[in-house]
């Protein structure tokens, strides 16, 4: 900021304090010390004004502002170019300071239990109830807007505490796509095998899971199978069971991402789908993903309810 406008707003500021200041005085004089039944005079609609003093304790929360103001303006930036004499802001404060201040001191004091347990084997820190509250925190300001509070997923995202899985259970696996992130590509096949063929596929894959299409539609389970083997297999498998290095879900267990009605299953067989989960290292680090694969570990591990 130049010196003019960095002059003008100080002055500007400080000039809005002293009338303040001054208002507060000049309308205290003159007025009498004790309290009387006498008014000013004026009537408004029939409300009259006892020419009394504010009370001192009124007047004092003026006064009390005005040092207020005087205090912030000495310790934090805000007149043109000072910088205020915060104790710790040299520079002057600012949020980003104070929340990395923050960030720092935290990191100082769980910096050494994050590496502890980074130092430990997943499926041994899931068994330590101090890192597994910590992990839970973790989850919940982290995972739980996708994954849902109680990690039991939503619509596209996934259930985390059973024991059915994309992209596979085994504790090194859950970090490694907590790490790294996952991407699912599910192809859209309308234009591959036409209105009818989805209908066909979509009532065979109901049947893996023991479901049927709705009464009065015309599915051709056996066309639906035939599809399947020559379209389907080289993800989910011959026998529909899924293929867990590409994400592809077994399609037998009766667990949906995506809907499990006739008309869910047609969508996704129509335009694909491209679940994405995005990659923590960046964003976490290492220690904490540590600790929150032990978490999710230690979710699935508990009996399914
Ligand atoms: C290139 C590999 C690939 C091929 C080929 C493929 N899929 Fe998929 N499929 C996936 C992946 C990966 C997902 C998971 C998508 C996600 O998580 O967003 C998926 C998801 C699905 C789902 C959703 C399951 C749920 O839980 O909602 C169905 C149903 C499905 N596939 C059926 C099929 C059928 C039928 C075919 C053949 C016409 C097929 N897929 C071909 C990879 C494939
Ligand atoms: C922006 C939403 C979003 C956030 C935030 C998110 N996830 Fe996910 N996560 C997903 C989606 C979507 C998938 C499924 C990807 C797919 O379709 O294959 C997934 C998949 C996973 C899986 C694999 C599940 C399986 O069955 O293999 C794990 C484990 C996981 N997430 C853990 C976490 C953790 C821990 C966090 C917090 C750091 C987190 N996620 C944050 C969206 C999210």
């Amino acid at each position: 900021m130049t010196s003019f406008w960095s002059w003008y707003i100080t002055l500007l500021s400080l000039g809005t304090i002293a009338a303040l200041v001054w208002l507060l005085l000049a309308t205290r004089k003159g007025q009498r010390n004790e309290s009387t039944e006498e008014t000013v005079g004026h009537s408004y609609d029939g409300i009259e004004e006892y020419d009394n003093p504010l009370p001192r304790w009124w007047f004092m929360l003026f006064v009390g502002t005005v040092v207020f103001a005087l205090g912030y303006l000495v310790l934090y930036p805000g007149l043109g170019n000072w910088k205020g004499v915060l104790p710790g802001y040299e520079d002057g404060w600012t949020q980003v300071k104070e929340w990395e201040r923050e960030m720092n001191r935290a990191d100082e004091q769980y910096g050494p239990l994050f590496a502890k347990f980074a130092s430990m084997p997943v499926e041994e820190v899931a068994q330590d109830p101090q890192a597994l509250k910590m992990g839970g925190r973790l989850f919940a300001s982290n995972c739980s807007v996708c994954h849902g509070s109680d990690a039991k997923g939503a619509y596209g995202f996934p259930n985390l505490t059973d024991h059915d899985w994309l992209w596979g259970g085994e504790p090194e696996t859950i970090k490694t796509t907590i790490m790294e992130g996952r991407q699912a590509t599910m192809p859209g096949w309308v234009n591959v095998i036409g209105e009818d063929g989805i209908r066909h596929v979509a009532g065979y894959v109901l049947s893996l899971s023991g479901r049927e299409a709705p009464e009065g539609i015309n599915v051709d389970i056996e066309q639906g199978q035939k599809i399947f083997a020559s379209t389907c297999v080289a993800c989910h498998g011959a026998e529909g069971k899924g293929t867990q290095a590409m994400g592809a879900p077994d399609l037998t267990d009766n667990v949906w991402l995506y809907g499990s009605s006739f008309g869910q299953v047609q969508q996704t067989l129509r335009y694909g789908r491209n679940g994405r989960m995005p990659a923590q290292k960046d964003i976490l680090g290492n220690d904490k993903v540590h600790l929150l694969a032990a978490y999710v570990y230690s979710l699935s591990q508990q009996p399914e309810n």
